[in-house]
């Protein structure tokens, strides 16, 4: 993630946040407890929404530049946030260590998706829950298209961001099974970037 990109992700998300993103991160994460882990938190915007009580928080980022804001952010809003510079492909914690894993606009990014979604699978506990906002794929043929035309150059300006995956499938080849989801529409948010699922995969 270029510098630059860092420094403008809040601004840039601005609106979409004010016009309902917001609102679906606080609706997302309103009832978690126990042990709750972050995948790729960028500048942690999702920090605002924790509950109070939680048994740990630890929140990762693997990109230098988004670290840094995130420090400070989570040194400001909740010290006792852990936070770890790190990928979501493979991480430092025994198997079955969390209640609950959250990714809010990640997945699009991350470099291998599959990994990420195995390594969420092996640290929840049976029961756990996995938190996801994501863009996706367009189920639009006419759309998925652009989608696709498009990538390329929003790939470069946009950190790494694919708008051509859906990590559904893979939930379900990890044994998720998708307790709620919702297809929805990223509010106020170039058309490319709209089509979007929200909701909670459990792993038995
Ligand atoms: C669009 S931002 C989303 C940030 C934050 N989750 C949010 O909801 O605002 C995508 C984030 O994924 C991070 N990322 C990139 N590669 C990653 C990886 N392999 N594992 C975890 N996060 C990654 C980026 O550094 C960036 O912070």
């Amino acid at each position: 993630m270029p510098r630059l990109m860092a420094a403008v992700y809040d601004r840039f998300m601005e609106r979409s946040e004010r016009a309902g993103l917001g609102a679906w991160r606080g609706e997302l994460l309103a009832e978690l407890g126990g042990r709750v882990l972050e995948l790729g938190a960028g500048t942690g915007v999702n920090l605002a929404h924790y509950p109070a009580e939680l048994e740990r928080l630890i929140l990762t980022e693997p990109d230098p530049h988004m670290l840094r804001r995130l420090v400070a952010r989570a040194r400001d809003l909740r010290p006792d946030t852990e936070v770890v510079g790190a990928g979501a492909e493979r991480l430092p914690y025994p198997d079955e260590s969390f209640d609950a894993i959250v990714t809010t606009l990640v997945l699009c990014t991350v470099g291998d998706p599959d990994a990420a979604l195995s390594e969420a699978a092996r640290l929840l506990r049976p029961g756990g829950r996995l938190l996801f906002v994501e863009h996706v794929a367009s189920p639009d043929p006419s759309a998925r298209r652009w989608q696709g035309r498009i990538e390329p150059v929003w790939r470069h300006v946009a950190g790494g961001c694919r708008l051509t995956r859906d990590p559904r499938q893979r939930m379900r080849e990890l044994g998720f099974r998708l307790e709620r989801c919702e297809e929805d529409r990223l509010p106020r948010s170039p058309f490319f970037v709209r089509p979007a699922i929200r909701g909670v995969a459990l792993k038995p």
